[in-house]
Formats: C-alpha cells, structure tokens, sequence
C-alpha cells in the first residue's frame, strides 16, 4: 500500500515536471506521453510505473519536436492564398531542408518515421503478395529512412538484394539502421544522396510515404530519374494513402490537409497517381489494397 502511494507521488511528481517544461496542463500529459510512445519517442522502462519514462528533458524536447508539424498548420492563410508549405511559413525553409539543417528534429523526425514503419511495412508486404517478385534482383528503396520496409522485403524474397537512398543525414544515423540489427547488411547497402538528383540502377523502385510529400511536377520529377536508371522492363511501387472515392470515408482524408498544410504535398487518387507516372514514362498496373490497411500500393511498369 505504502509503496504503491510512492508510485502515485513519483507519477504525479513526474508529469507535473513535463507539464512545466512545456508549458501545458499536467492532464494532457498522459496522451501526450501516449502519442510519444507510439511514435517510439519514448520509452516505457517499467511494468509498474507507466510513467517512468528515460529522460524528462529528452520526453519534452521530443514532443516540442513534434509539435513543430502542429505549428505548421497555418490553415485559414494557406486555404486563401493557396500558397502551400506551412513549414515553410513558420519555420522559414522547406520541411526537409529545416530537417538537414536541424541534427535534434531530423533525430526525432526520423525515429517518428522509422516507428510508423513498424506497422506500414506489414500492410505494404500484405498489398504486394499478389505481385511476382520472382524476377526482380535488385530493388532500391527511394527515400526509405532507416530501411524497414527494405529489411521487409529482403526477408520475405531471399533472391532480392537492396539498396536504400536516403539523406546522407539519414543514412549516417547508423546506429538505428535496420539491416545490421536483422543480420540482412550483406543484401542491404544505405546510400546517402539526393533522389533528385541520381538515383542507383535497379530492377525495381518503391517509395513508401514520399510521393505525397511533393507537388505533381516533383513528383514526376523524381518519376523521371527513376524511369532513367531502371534496368529494362523494371518496375515501381508507390506505397501511400491513396484516396478512395468520395463515399468511402478514409484516414487519406485527413492526411491529405495534413501534407497540405506542412508541405508541397498531397494526397492522391489512383486515378492521379497515374497520370503522374504516365507523364513520366511509366505504365500504371493495379491498385493493390488490403483490408483495414490506411497504405496500399500501386504498380507501374516501365513504359
Ligand atoms: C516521410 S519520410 C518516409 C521515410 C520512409 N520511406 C518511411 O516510409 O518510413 C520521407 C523520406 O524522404 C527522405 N527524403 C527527403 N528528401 C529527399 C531527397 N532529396 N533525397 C533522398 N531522400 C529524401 C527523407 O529524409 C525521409 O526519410
């Protein structure tokens, strides 16, 4: 009894310190500390203490971080002017140009990413099943973080080998890269570069949650680099949150005002999708989709 009152007071001792740093009420700091864990932000040490996280000031430099993306939402401007890139009105640069410059938020930033891949490779793997991976070799993930979804993908086709192109800054983190963790790196080279610019050859390319960081000529931009280098017939997968038609409601509903107002981006219909991918020298194959997934992918051919 006396020992589970010392919790209660540590507990309560423990949000009211997070709660100061930041400024809010200590009631919000629960679902705040929640969201941080799901984003692997934070990190529970303890069974009987939910609350005892391992570190205050790194808890409330993380959320401050995040916050950032809330900070972005210039709503009623950007929906008169039309000007999109709320990061860019708030924080002066571009979203991931403020990320390269900035070594604490592109650290969380890229965590955050890496923990929503937890879930997002497992729909991405479940929309591929039905695609025949049997004769592509080499598949370079553009823009692929920390390389989950390559690490994925190695593990369920043996004969694939990956690249992942991210950032140098992204790539460099190497301590949270996943293939040395799952014993893959002999199939599984990072590369640090600007998919703007070059990317590697390859039999086939996915990007996971990119495309809708971008406008539609970024997009067919990047498209275009792809559709340069890959080798013969190659492929490409587009994983996002593809909108459904407007009676289906759908989490890419919401996500798309997000990347509205954070970025260049967009969410996109299939139907858009492959206009973009026409226009830069690609084939649209399918949509594949998976129930109760907010992903799904789409599979374009070299043209
Ligand atoms: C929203 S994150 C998605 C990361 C990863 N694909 C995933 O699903 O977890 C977008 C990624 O694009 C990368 N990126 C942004 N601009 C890039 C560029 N010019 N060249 C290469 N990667 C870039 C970012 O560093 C980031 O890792």
């Amino acid at each position: 009894m006396a020992a589970s009152k010392g919790i209660s007071a540590r507990r309560r001792t423990l949000k009211r310190a997070i709660a100061r740093s930041l400024t809010i009420w200590s009631q919000t700091v629960d679902s705040a500390a929640e969201f941080c864990r799901a984003l692997d932000l934070l990190q529970q040490t303890g069974a009987r203490s939910p609350v005892a996280i391992s570190s205050i000031s790194a808890a409330a430099e993380a959320m401050q971080e995040i916050a950032k993306c809330v900070q972005s939402w210039h709503l009623v401007p950007i929906v008169r002017d039309g000007k999109q890139d709320g990061f860019l009105r708030e924080f002066g640069a571009p979203m991931f140009d403020y990320i390269r410059a900035n070594p604490h938020y592109s650290a969380v930033f890229n965590r955050a990413m890496t923990s929503y891949s937890v879930v997002e490779t497992q729909w991405a793997l479940a929309a591929l099943v039905s695609e025949d991976f049997s004769q592509i070799r080499t598949l370079c993930d553009v823009g692929g973080g920390h390389g989950h979804l390559a690490c994925g993908l190695l593990s369920a086709y043996p004969q694939l080998r990956a690249t992942v192109l991210d950032l140098p800054d992204v790539v460099g983190e190497t301590d949270r890269l996943w293939a040395p963790k799952l014993g893959l790196s002999q199939r599984c080279r990072y590369l640090g570069g600007d998919m703007f610019h070059e990317v590697p050859l390859a039999d086939a390319y996915i990007l996971k949650s990119v495309l809708h960081n971008w406008n539609d000529d970024e997009c067919v931009r990047l498209l275009v680099n792809l559709r340069r280098a890959v080798v013969g017939a190659g492929r490409v997968f587009v994983v996002d949150f593809f909108v459904p038609g407007p009676e289906e409601p759908h989490f890419s509903k919401l996500f798309d005002i997000h990347m509205m107002l954070m970025v260049t981006g967009r969410e996109r219909t299939a139907a858009e999708l492959a206009e973009l991918l026409a226009a830069a020298g690609w084939r649209y194959d399918a949509w594949h989709r998976v129930p109760n997934a907010f992903h799904s992918v789409i599979a374009a051919t070299a043209a």
